[in-house]
């Protein structure tokens, strides 16, 4: 193995081998594998790394396993409610109970869940008999807010529990000329999707352990990835997880020192041209167009027209990721592009608000139970089966177990779901 025998079409074929002698074994590294862990572990200020060729996703499993090992009878997380459907999935998987941080301003938005370290002691207090497995949070989210990791890290640690972060979008927030990763804000575990925003080919990830993260984290860390992973993960992307680590290591940071300026500068003319631009983390540009007449996905099309690809779009939003590997051409073309749309009648927002959910059968529950798919308008009072949500942004607005409100079927109108899968009565 494999079968092209080091050959074929793409180009890439010899780099595409497998646990052969000298090539070490990801899930029992003692080799070239280990080394390059522990490189990434000391690049990025982490008690230990695991690599992982199946993204973040494979590391919020691992994550909440670990999570639950310390804590095995009537697990329970406390997470902000735009997880990854990832989280939510492996938590039906381990039989996991959990109770949700909901964002604290009134508007509904399906990304945006900010935490604030009060809310977060608030909750917890309420707690302290059986208080939860982990507390978790997704930071930096689809549209670049940042919740405060290292507030949050303070608060749980001082009721004794461990911070989780989602971290699929801010691996390169190490390597800001001010570190805001989770490693270095306290967090015990986070997830970096590497190949999001650093130069690493697609599914090359890293699970982080902190430097005072529970013993048990890294005793069990390769553990919970072996568990949850493919026995053949792919050479081709460790190889670039290993070669991303080089550059990381040369001149990678001065040239994102380079683009943050650049892309504030950008910020700034692009909100002079009248677009409401949105505070985000240093490499998003998130643009919320309705004050300019065009729904977040219109504009992406008008760009998409442009030759440029965005990264995600909403009704509201328009957000594109740009990271030291394009070329300053490209923020030329996006400010280009944007001068030339015209202004059209401002867009109203609808007051979307979900009231705090019902739920009627525990999410695990739901993984078993007869379900059927039926159109999303006539779905209200029905129980929801499984999070039916695109990625991106696979954050569910409503999730599986919880009762379909009048709210949620409006907010399902309004971000397009057409059809859910809901408990079979
Ligand atoms: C917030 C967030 N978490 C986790 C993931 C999963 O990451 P990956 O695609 O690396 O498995 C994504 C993917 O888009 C994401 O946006």
């Amino acid at each position: 193995m494999p079968g092209h025998k080091g050959s074929g079409p793409l180009g890439c074929e010899a780099l595409d081998i497998t646990e052969i002698a000298g090539a070490d074994s990801l899930y029992e590294d003692s080799g070239i594998l280990r080394e390059s862990e522990q490189n990434a572990a000391q690049l990025f200020g982490a008690r230990d790394t695991f690599y992982s060729a199946e993204g973040s996703s494979l590391c919020i499993r691992a994550m909440v396993y670990l999570a639950l090992l310390r804590r095995p009878e009537r697990p329970w997380i406390l997470a902000a409610r735009n997880a990854h459907r990832v989280f939510l999935q492996t938590c039906m998987l381990l039989g996991a109970d959990i109770a949700w941080l909901f964002d604290e301003s009134e508007a509904f938005s399906l990304c945006r869940t900010m935490v604030s370290p009060e809310h977060l002691a608030q909750v917890l207090s309420q707690h302290i008999a059986y208080p939860p497995a982990a507390v978790y949070v997704t930071s930096p989210d689809y549209l670049g807010n940042e919740n405060d990791v290292a507030a949050l890290a303070a608060v749980a640690h001082r009721f004794g529990v461990p911070l989780l972060v989602d971290n699929a979008h801010g691996a390169y927030l190490k390597f800001l000329s001010g570190s805001r990763h989770p490693m270095d804000c306290g967090a015990d575990l986070c997830c970096d999707s590497a190949h999001k925003t650093l130069p690493v080919l697609t599914g090359g990830a890293c699970l982080h352990v902190g430097k005072m993260a529970p013993p048990e984290f890294s005793a069990a860390g390769k553990r919970a990835m072996a568990l949850f992973g493919s026995t053949s993960p792919s050479y081709l992307i460790l190889a670039s997880l290993d070669a991303g680590n080089g550059r990381l290591s040369s001149d990678w940071p001065e040239k994102l020192a380079g683009w943050v300026t650049l892309l504030s500068r950008a910020r700034k003319e692009i909100a002079a041209m009248g677009w409401n631009v949105l505070r985000s983390d240093p490499l998003k540009l998130t643009i919320e167009p309705g004050s300019r007449g065009w729904r977040g996905t219109e504009l992406a099309e008008q760009l998409r027209k442009a030759g440029i690809e965005c990264e995600y779009a909403d009704p509201d939003d328009t957000v594109m990721m740009l990271t030291p590997n394009n070329r300053p051409e490209d923020l030329e073309q996006i400010l280009l592009c944007l001068s030339k749309i015209p202004s059209r009648a401002p867009l109203t927002r609808p007051d979307l608000y979900l009231p705090p959910p019902e739920v009627a059968m525990p999410p695990r529950d739901c993984l078993m139970v007869p379900s059927e798919r039926i159109p999303a308008a006539e779905s209200e009072g029905r129980i929801l089966a499984s999070a039916t949500v695109s990625c991106p942004p696979a954050v569910p607005a409503v999730v599986c177990g919880e009762r379909i409100s009048r709210e949620a079927v409006q907010i399902f109108r309004y971000y397009g779901t057409e059809d859910v899968l809901v408990v079979k009565e």
